[in-house]
């Protein structure tokens, strides 16, 4: 066995490849570190002399709201999508007295119909005075009583709703408002994803599968891009982990505001190489404790973790 050590070919392979692998693992440390550091593009969308426009899905609570604060603040035009005239209403008018200087507009649409109730939104586009410069595709959830069911007692209109607010709603929209954010580029596509689309959380099965399909389009929607030469619409879905918002009051360690996780996903928007980006430096550290154990012991831990939510829920009827 020593002589193998002698052979300075093999030590030379050897010392090679160390190399290699060291250089690989110290660039993609970089490149992962200065996605958080990085000072925000977001100002790059903001470009229109008519107004810019970003739109919001699911904008009247939760993190979708939190979007919405962040990009007035930021200076653009904002359209909040939700499905409750009334509450969109009342926001729009109190969020008009604080940036007065911006319009802000409503379109209701359901997205949990299996229907074309998207198209409200394509026509409301149309008719902004200025440009849709952001899509922010943030509308979803779990859409079952109670949250945390074994998938075989979830009910299958839940299922439907489900798979019809977190991915088909946003499908239908995305191709509908493709050709008006590359006609009036630079253009962020948005898309919100969850921890759970990486992870396969038990007792919230169809929401973690619908955000595995967002993560995955939104890959194919940036490959089309570079296929199809299209360098004027940047494509990014957002990993996002715990957060305080309208239907998550899950509180566990690491978890941020829903307006904290709205600036922090939009620090990181622009030219950005990768589809999948984490949304906070906080839900990569809750994620990777998992990830790095062995799998049996995650999936144990995740389980009995889950499980409680599931007591919990029980116990408070
Ligand atoms: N919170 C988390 O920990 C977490 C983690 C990972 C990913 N996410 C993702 O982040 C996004 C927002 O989640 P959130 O926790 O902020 O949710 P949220 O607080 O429940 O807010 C959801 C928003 O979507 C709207 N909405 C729900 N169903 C709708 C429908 N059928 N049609 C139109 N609008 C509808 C709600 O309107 P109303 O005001 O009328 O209810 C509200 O504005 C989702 O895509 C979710 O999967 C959240």
């Amino acid at each position: 066995m020593s002589g193998l050590w002698t052979n300075s070919t093999l030590q030379f392979w050897t010392a090679l490849t160390g190399t290699l692998f060291s250089l690989y693992a110290v660039t993609n440390t970089a490149r992962f570190a200065w996605n958080f550091v990085r000072p925000s593009r977001l100002h790059q969308y903001r470009h229109a002399d008519s107004g810019s426009w970003a739109l919001v899905t699911g904008a009247s609570d939760g993190i979708g709201f939190g979007f919405v604060q962040e990009l007035l603040a930021q200076g653009f035009n904002v359209l909040l999508h939700g499905r409750n005239r009334t509450k969109l209403e009342g926001l729009q008018s109190d969020l008009q007295k604080e940036f007065s200087d911006q319009k802000i507009d409503i379109v209701v649409a359901d997205a949990s119909q299996y229907d074309d109730s998207y198209k409200a939104i394509t026509e409301k586009v149309r008719t902004l005075p200025g440009k849709l410069t952001v899509l922010v595709n943030n509308v979803g959830g779990i859409h079952t009583t109670p949250t945390y069911l074994p998938h075989q007692d979830v009910p299958h209109d839940d299922i439907d709703a489900c798979i019809n607010v977190n991915l088909r709603f946003a499908t239908h929209l995305i191709k509908d408002l493709i050709p008006v954010l590359r006609s009036k580029g630079p253009a962020l596509l948005a898309n919100i994803g969850s921890v759970g689309g990486i992870m396969g959380v038990p007792y919230i099965t169809t929401y973690c599968g619908t955000k595995a399909y967002m993560h995955v389009l939104t890959e194919s929607l940036k490959n089309e891009t570079v296929a199809e030469g299209i360098d004027s619409i940047d494509m990014v879905a957002f990993l996002v982990g715990n957060v305080s918002s309208h239907t998550n009051t899950f509180d566990m360690p690491l978890t941020i505001t829903s307006r904290q996780c709205a600036a922090s996903c939009l620090a990181k928007a622009g030219k950005n190489s990768e589809a999948l980006v984490w949304g906070h430096w906080k839900f990569v550290i809750a994620a990777y404790f998992t990830m790095m154990l062995p799998k049996m012991t995650a999936r144990r831990l995740l389980g009995s973790e889950m499980r409680k939510r599931v007591e919990a829920e029980k116990k408070s009827g």
